[in-house]
């Protein structure tokens, strides 16, 4: 159950972030082969975008492919570090503002500013109180045609699954999750978090679930999170919810790493 407390203390305290985050995308064969293979097909349609805000940078593995396709990038955290780090990394400019939060609150965000919200891999981690948080509020930061990609946790809808998880030992549960035979409880989701749940807190905060995605993750088949796209009511984006079940998202990305990005697939025109 990842609270507001742990989540400080591993992105600040625990997490060795020497490598930028890069390690991971190693399943996908890298960032490139992340970004194009399995985000921006997602979100092409939504950018660039004038002002676009990220929840949970981290040290910028996303923010790096974002920001060429931001007209100004909002840059929201809740770890001092990150947003240091990603300040050093990218800059002071005008296009670009970095903000330390206490892991729930965008008081710092303007009403109806936002067109683009960005979250990946990130949110993942924070319980339904936190998620519901963020969604009652961008109901008010989105512009009347923004919209919202929010990567985000969907193990509670395996909640036998993973009390049956918790309770082999974690040196056997191990290679089980491997095999995809078990949930993963070492990729560390939130447990009350559901896409359901996400849907109805959108309706319940104004906004509209205008797409769906439950996908597995780095290993199996099970769906342990989901990729919501939100916008407002009567937004041109607004339509019925469209649902997607994609328990083979890990096995695409074990797909591209093998045939794609593997180094004798790199554009010989871009070596030094
Ligand atoms: C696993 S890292 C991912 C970083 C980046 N999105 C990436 O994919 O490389 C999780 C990040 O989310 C941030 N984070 C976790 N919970 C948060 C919350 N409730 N509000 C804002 N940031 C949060 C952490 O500080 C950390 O930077």
């Amino acid at each position: 159950m990842p609270g507001l407390d742990e989540n400080a203390d591993v992105w600040a305290r625990q997490w060795d972030w020497s490598d930028e985050g890069e390690q991971w995308s190693a399943w996908w064969g890298g960032t490139d082969a992340m970004w194009f293979g399995a985000v921006l097909p997602r979100i092409h349609a939504f950018v660039p975008a004038a002002r676009v805000l990220e929840i949970g940078p981290g040290y910028g593995r996303w923010t790096s492919r974002l920001r060429p396709l931001s007209g100004h990038l909002v840059l929201v955290d809740m770890t001092a570090r990150c947003i240091e780090h990603c300040r050093e990394r990218f800059g002071d400019s005008a296009g670009i503002e970095y903000h330390v939060n206490d892991g729930r609150s965008l008081a710092m965000v303007d009403d109806e500013s936002i067109d683009f919200v960005f979250s990946m891999d990130s949110l993942v981690h924070v319980e339904s109180d936190v998620l519901h948080r963020y969604l009652d509020q961008l109901a008010r930061k989105l512009t009347p045609d923004g919209i919202a990609f929010l990567h985000h946790s969907n193990l509670g809808a395996y909640r036998t699954l993973t009390a049956l998880a918790r309770r082999v030992p974690p040196r056997l549960l191990r290679p089980l999750v491997r095999r995809g035979l078990a949930v993963d409880l070492f990729a560390w989701r939130a447990e009350s978090v559901t896409a359901q749940g996400v849907a109805n807190q959108c309706a319940r905060a104004g906004l509209a679930c205008v797409s769906q995605e439950t996908i597995s993750w780095e290993f199996g088949r099970f769906q342990i999170d989901a990729l919501s796209v939100v916008t407002r009511p009567g937004s041109r984006w607004h339509r019925p919810t469209r649902l997607a079940a994609n328990p083979g998202f890990g096995a695409e990305a074990r797909r591209v790493a093998a045939l794609y990005a593997a180094a004798g697939s790199t554009n010989p025109g871009r070596a030094g």
